[in-house]
């Protein structure tokens, strides 16, 4: 189908000049980019995470976990450059079916374009991780065929690239390897000794073969804060960027961090199978902030400022010197309090910012400023809480306390979290409030046997914030049919009176 002759194409030119030329210069640092996720009860309107924190921070790469309608219209016109991701659960349609592949294409990637500025597709998401097993890895290579056929069908195959993005486990480090017998503590990640798991070499050759052939880079997803906490001999100076750090010694390369070493232990295994000349980009790395034990503002904000440092410096790795990769997508943007915390309940503490767009430390992206701009017009529910009642007998508060976190989020209640330290009822009131604001604050919602209060006084301590949820789309206000009954039988009083 041919449109070029209709005039209504001249103001997406006129727009596409504008928004093309107004980012060079407002450019992150080296390619910086962050992850968005919308895993949340109460998002932040999308429209506010465009407008209130990435344009003011100049952040002008976004990878999104899926395509949700109202994120991918509130970065049309941004100028933003936007990686759309397909879900794993999607990858056995999409690999079965040309005809699923195209439809999601036309549906979210063609009806964007190209006000909306996408540069990649996202098929699947860390597919090969060692606990999925083979459930995802049979799908994956015929899932992104289908979607670049797709993408040819739509002419946008030279403008968009498909991608896959792999976690580490792809490869194999020695300290990784789940081996009881074995001493985990002498093991050291040497880059030279990497390799593809021998069980992916099929899989693995066939992708990279199909990547290279469309001039795909390889994505990887990069877990310091895992490494950090399994491997006991990975020192903080090396996963931290610090200066002081101790060298690892790898045959002639010499290793000052822990994040060169995982990049050059990707190429070592790229070329490995041949493929040594590909291109990186790191699609997701970062550090969580609450939740578990070293999980903190001040740790994370030493990591990110060296992450962005060392890739500002452009010095590459031993392996590539002076060739960093391409682009680095920061995990994440905000918190998102309902992502699965099978891993560990810090899980819902990645974001540079908090749910509600405030950051949670300085950070110098290399945009000019040297600090975050936090979101200014944030929407909140009334400045409302719910407690637990001190002055009732609280000798059956367990079980409700229980209920409530069954629903909420209580993982800044765990240790090393920032409400660990707050003492008994102080956590159970936590653990209300928590049930009560993702329930709209409804009044039904601090019932809890007639234990819960609720109270305008802000019960936070220290550390230890009690949030009120933001207004978003997906809570439209709710009235509780209690409250339809009084204001039905006031009306109908009024009616009366008149
Ligand atoms: C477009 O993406 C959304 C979100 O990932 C998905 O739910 C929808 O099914 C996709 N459309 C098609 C036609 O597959
Ligand atoms: C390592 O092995 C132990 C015991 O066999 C098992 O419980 C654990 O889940 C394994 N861990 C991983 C990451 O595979
Ligand atoms: C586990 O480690 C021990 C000691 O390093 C080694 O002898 C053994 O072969 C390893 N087992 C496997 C399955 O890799
Ligand atoms: C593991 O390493 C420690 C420290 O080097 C050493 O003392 C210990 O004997 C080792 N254990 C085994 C089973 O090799
Ligand atoms: C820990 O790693 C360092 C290199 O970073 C190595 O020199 C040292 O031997 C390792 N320690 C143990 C106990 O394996
Ligand atoms: C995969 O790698 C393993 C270990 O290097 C090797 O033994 C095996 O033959 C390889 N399989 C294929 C199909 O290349
Ligand atoms: C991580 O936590 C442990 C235990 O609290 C502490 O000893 C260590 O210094 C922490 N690491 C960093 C980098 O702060
Ligand atoms: C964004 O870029 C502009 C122009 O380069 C600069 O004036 C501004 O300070 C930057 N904002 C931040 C938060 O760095
Ligand atoms: C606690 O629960 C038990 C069993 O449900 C009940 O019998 C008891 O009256 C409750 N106590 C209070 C103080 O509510
Ligand atoms: C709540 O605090 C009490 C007292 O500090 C503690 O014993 C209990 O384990 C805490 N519960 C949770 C879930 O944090």
């Amino acid at each position: 189908m041919r449109s070029g002759h209709r005039p209504v194409l001249l103001p997406h030119l006129l727009f596409l000049l504008a928004s093309w030329s107004s980012i060079g210069s407002r450019h992150v640092a080296s390619g910086v980019g962050v992850n968005w996720g919308t895993s949340s009860s109460h998002p932040l309107p999308a429209a506010e995470v465009v407008a209130g924190i990435l344009r003011p921070n100049n952040i002008t790469l976004v990878k999104l976990a899926d395509a949700e309608p109202a994120v991918l219209e509130a970065l049309s016109g941004s100028g933003v450059g936007v990686t759309v991701g397909i879900p794993n659960g999607m990858l056995r349609a999409l690999s079965s079916s040309k005809k699923a592949a195209a439809s999601w294409v036309h549906d979210n990637v063609t009806r964007y374009f190209p006000a909306l500025r996408i540069e990649h597709i996202a098929v699947g998401d860390e597919p090969f991780l060692l606990s999925y097993g083979q459930q995802f890895q049979p799908f994956v290579l015929g899932a992104a065929m289908n979607i670049q056929l797709g993408l040819v069908a739509a002419k946008l195959a030279n403008k968009i690239k498909v991608i896959v993005p792999c976690s580490s486990h792809v490869y194999q480090f020695n300290y990784m390897d789940n081996n009881s017998t074995g001493n985990r503590s002498d093991a050291v990640l040497l880059p030279s000794k990497g390799s593809f798991r021998p069980e992916l070499n099929i899989t693995m050759h066939e992708l990279l073969s199909f990547l290279t052939k469309h001039g795909s880079p390889f994505v990887i997803d990069i877990d310091p804060f895992l490494s950090f906490q399994q491997n006991k001999n990975i020192s903080n100076d090396y996963i931290l960027f610090s200066s002081k750090s101790r060298q690892l010694t790898d045959g002639r390369n010499k290793y000052k961090n822990f994040f060169d070493a995982s990049i050059d232990t990707l190429v070592t295994s790229l070329s490995k199978a041949g493929f040594g000349d590909m291109e990186i980009i790191v699609g997701r790395i970062g550090w969580p902030t609450d939740g578990a034990i070293n999980a903190t503002s001040s740790i994370a904000r030493t990591f990110m400022q060296g992450l962005v440092d060392h890739l500002q410096s452009k010095s590459g790795t031993p392996q590539r010197p002076k060739k960093p990769p391409l682009e680095t997508y920061i995990f994440s943007l905000l918190d998102e309090d309902q992502r699965a915390i099978t891993t560990g309940d810090f899980e819902r503490h990645w974001g540079i910012f908090t749910f509600d767009g405030q950051a949670k430390y300085n950070l110098d992206l290399g945009q000019g400023s040297k600090e975050l701009v936090n979101a200014r017009n944030v929407d909140y529910l009334a400045s409302k809480w719910c407690v637990v009642n001190n002055n009732l007998d609280l000798s059956n508060v367990s079980a409700s306390f229980r209920d409530a976190c069954s629903n909420a989020d209580c993982t800044a209640l765990s240790p090393g979290g920032s409400c660990s330290g707050i003492s008994w009822p102080g956590n159970v009131s936590y653990a209300y409030n928590n049930y009560f604001q993702q329930h709209d604050q409804r009044g039904d919602s601090c019932d809890f046997g007639g234990l819960g209060l609720i109270t305008t006084v802000d019960p936070s301590v220290g550390e230890c914030r009690f949030a009120v949820a933001v207004r978003s789309s997906s809570s439209p206000f709710v009235v509780a049919p209690a409250l339809w009954w009084t204001i039905v039988m006031s009306a109908c009083s009024l009616l009366r009176l008149t």
